[in-house]
C-alpha cells in the first residue's frame, strides 16, 4: 500500500489550528492534526505545518519540538506565528517579547510576488494575533515579506523551511488560502483528500471505539445528528437512535423527522419529554441557565430511556467545541454553552462515555459527508436548528403561549421562503419573539401585543454570518400573514445584524 503523504499540522494550542486542517482539506489535500506531545510520531507526512499557540517561546516550559527529527523528515515546513518564532530560534535567531499584542489586520508587503507569495497583491490584508516577534535573523535566512512598518512577517531559512507571522487560515487574511496553496506546491506526492476516505476512516474509528458496547444516539432531525445516526448505522454498531421531543420544536417537526428517517431506513424511537422540559424551564429567563437545563434534561431523558447504555453519541461539530471553550487545548474564551457541552456531558466525557466522531468537522464538510452516505439533498440542506430549539429564540421566560407564537410565525416565514425560492439560498432563517409589548390598532381597537423578529442569514460555517437582503415583497407577504393570522402579535421586525457582533440565534 502506498504511504499517505499527508499534510501534518502540529498543534501548539492556537484556537485556529483546526481551521488550518480544514483549509488544507479545502485545497484538496489530506491533512491530519497531531498533538505536539505525539511529535515526531506523525507517520510519513509530505509537508508539515507548525501552528500558532497562546504561549511565548521565552516561557521556560514553552512547547518545543525535536528539531533534528523535524529536519529528518526532509519535507517542506511552514511555521505559523508561534511556529515561525520557534523555527527562527531553532535556526539560531532570536524572538523578542513585546508588551503590546498585535491583534487584527495588517498589510502584507511581499519582497517578491513569487514562491510563497505568487499571485499575492501588494498590501494584501493579513490577520495578526501575537505578542512576540522575531528579533535577530539567523545567517542565511531571507525575509520574504514585511508588514506596513517594515517588520519581517515572513521568513525562509533554508530551501524547505518557511515562516509566516500572520494567520493564513482565517478569512480575514484575504490571500491566506493562496499562500497555503503556494506552500503546499513545494511538497511532492501529497495525498488527495476525498470525502469517501474520510467516511471510511470515521467508520473504522467508530467500530474500534464502540467495540461491543451499546450506543445511544440523540437525533434532533438536524444535519449533524442525522449524519451521525446514518454513519453509526452504516458502521453497523449496536445503536439506538432516539429523537427527544423537548416541546421546543418547530411546527410539525416530529412528523418530518420520523418520516425522513423512515425514508433512509434508519430506525428511530421517539420520546415525548415536552412536559418535563417545559416544567424544568418554568420561570427561567437567563440564557445560560436555559441552555444548562436543556442540556442536562437531554442527558437525563436519554438515560431514563436507555438505562444501561454505555456510550452517548453526539453530532458535535468543531464550532460547538470552540465556542463553548471546552477543548482542553483551546485558549478560546467562552461565548455560549452549546447544549452538547453542558456540565453533565463533560462529566460523561471524562469517563470516556461520549462519542463525537464529527467534532473536527465544519458544517459544510458534514454535508459533503452526508452526500457520500447517500442522505437525500433536502434532508442535508434543512436549515440548522439549535439543540435547545425555540428556547433560544424566546428571550425571557419560555411559556407554551410564547412558543406557540414563534412556532406559527416561523412556519409562515419558512413557507414564504420556500414559495419565493429563497429557502436554499439562505443558511438559516427563523422567527424570534421580541418580549416587548407595543401598542397597535386591530379592527378599530387598541392592541397591546408582542413583536416578533424575522432573521435570515448566510454563513459558511456559522462562525461568522451576514443578514440576507430578502426581497421586500417576500417580507411584506410574511408580515401580512403573521399580523393577520398569528394571535398575540402586532409588530414584525427584520433583524439586520451581522455575526459578530451579534450571534445567529438570539440567545
Ligand atoms: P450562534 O447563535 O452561536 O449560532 O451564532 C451558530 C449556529 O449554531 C447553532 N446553535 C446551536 N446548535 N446547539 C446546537 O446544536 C446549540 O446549543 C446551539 N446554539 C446555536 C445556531 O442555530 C447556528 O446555526
Amino acid at each position: 500500500m502506498q504511504e499517505s503523504r499527508h499534510v501534518a499540522v502540529i498543534d501548539f494550542g492556537s484556537q485556529y489550528t483546526q481551521l488550518i486542517v480544514r483549509r488544507v482539506r479545502e485545497l484538496g489535500y489530506l491533512a491530519k492534526l497531531h498533538a505536539i506531545e505525539d511529535f515526531p510520531e506523525i507517520g510519513s507526512p509530505g509537508a508539515i505545518i507548525l501552528s500558532g499557540g497562546p504561549r511565548s517561546t521565552s516561557e521556560p516550559d514553552a512547547p518545543d519540538l525535536d528539531f533534528a527529527a523535524l529536519r529528518a523528515f526532509g519535507v517542506p515546513v511552514l511555521g505559523v506565528c508561534y511556529g515561525m518564532q520557534l523555527l527562527n530560534i531553532k535556526f539560531g535567531g532570536t524572538v523578542e517579547a513585546s508588551d503590546r499584542r498585535e491583534y487584527g489586520p495588517a498589510a502584507l508587503h511581499p519582497v517578491e510576488a513569487a514562491g510563497l507569495f505568487e499571485g499575492v497583491p501588494e498590501a494584501s490584508q493579513v490577520w495578526m494575533s501575537h505578542s512576540d516577534t522575531v528579533g535577530v535573523l539567523p545567517a542565511g535566512s531571507r525575509v520574504l515579506a514585511a508588514n506596513q512598518h517594515g517588520t519581517p512577517v515572513s521568513l525562509q531559512w533554508d530551501q524547505r523551511f518557511f515562516g509566516i507571522q500572520f494567520h493564513p487560515e482565517v478569512t480575514h487574511s484575504h490571500d491566506g488560502l493562496r499562500i497555503l496553496h503556494n506552500f503546499l506546491l513545494q511538497a511532492e506526492r501529497l495525498a488527495a483528500f476525498r470525502i469517501d476516505d474520510l467516511k471510511r476512516e470515521l467508520i473504522d474509528g467508530i467500530r474500534a471505539t464502540v467495540g461491543g458496547r451499546q450506543v445511544v444516539c440523540g437525533v434532533s432531525g438536524g444535519v449533524d445528528s442525522t449524519v451521525l445516526a446514518v454513519l453509526l448505522h452504516e458502521a453497523g454498531v449496536n445503536m439506538r437512535a432516539i429523537f427527544v421531543d423537548h416541546g421546543l420544536m418547530r411546527k410539525d417537526e416530529g412528523d418530518e423527522v420520523r418520516s425522513n428517517f423512515h425514508r433512509m431506513s434508519v430506525p428511530i424511537e421517539t420520546v415525548d419529554a415536552s412536559e418535563r422540559f417545559l416544567a424544568a424551564l418554568d420561570g427561567v429567563d437567563d440564557p445560560e441557565k436555559k441552555r444548562e437545563i436543556i442540556g442536562n434534561q437531554f442527558v437525563d431523558v436519554f438515560w431514563d430511556a436507555v438505562g444501561d447504555a454505555e456510550l452517548l453519541a453526539q453530532g458535535t461539530l468543531y464550532p460547538d467545541v470552540i465556542e463553548s471553550a471546552s477543548n482542553a487545548k483551546s485558549k478560546a474564551s467562552k461565548i455560549k454553552t452549546h447544549h452538547n457541552r453542558v456540565g453533565r456531558i463533560l462529566e460523561l466525557q471524562a469517563q470516556g462515555k461520549v462519542l463525537e466522531p464529527l467534532a473536527d468537522l465544519f458544517k459544510d464538510e458534514v454535508r459533503a459527508l452526508g452526500t457520500s452516505l447517500g442522505i437525500p439533498h433536502d434532508i442535508l440542506h434543512r436549515h440548522p436548528f439549535p439543540g435547545p430549539g425555540l428556547a433560544v429564540r424566546c428571550p425571557g421566560v419560555v411559556t407554551p403561549d410564547r412558543l406557540h407564537i414563534i412556532r406559527e410565525c416561523d412556519a409562515v416565514f419558512i413557507g414564504k421562503l420556500r414559495e419565493h425560492g429563497w429557502y436554499d439560498r439562505v443558511w438559516q432563517a427563523y422567527a424570534a419573539l421580541v418580549p416587548v409589548k407595543t401598542v397597535g390598532v386591530k379592527g378599530d381597537e387598541r392592541s397591546y401585543e408582542w413583536a416578533v423578529a424575522l432573521r435570515a442569514v448566510i454563513s459558511d460555517d456559522a462562525m461568522t454570518a451576514d443578514w440576507v437582503e430578502l426581497p421586500a415583497q417576500l417580507l411584506r407577504e410574511t408580515s401580512h400573514r403573521i399580523l393577520n393570522e398569528v394571535k398575540g402579535v402586532n409588530r414584525v421586525l427584520y433583524d439586520i445584524s451581522t455575526k459578530p457582533p451579534a450571534s445567529i440565534e438570539w440567545e
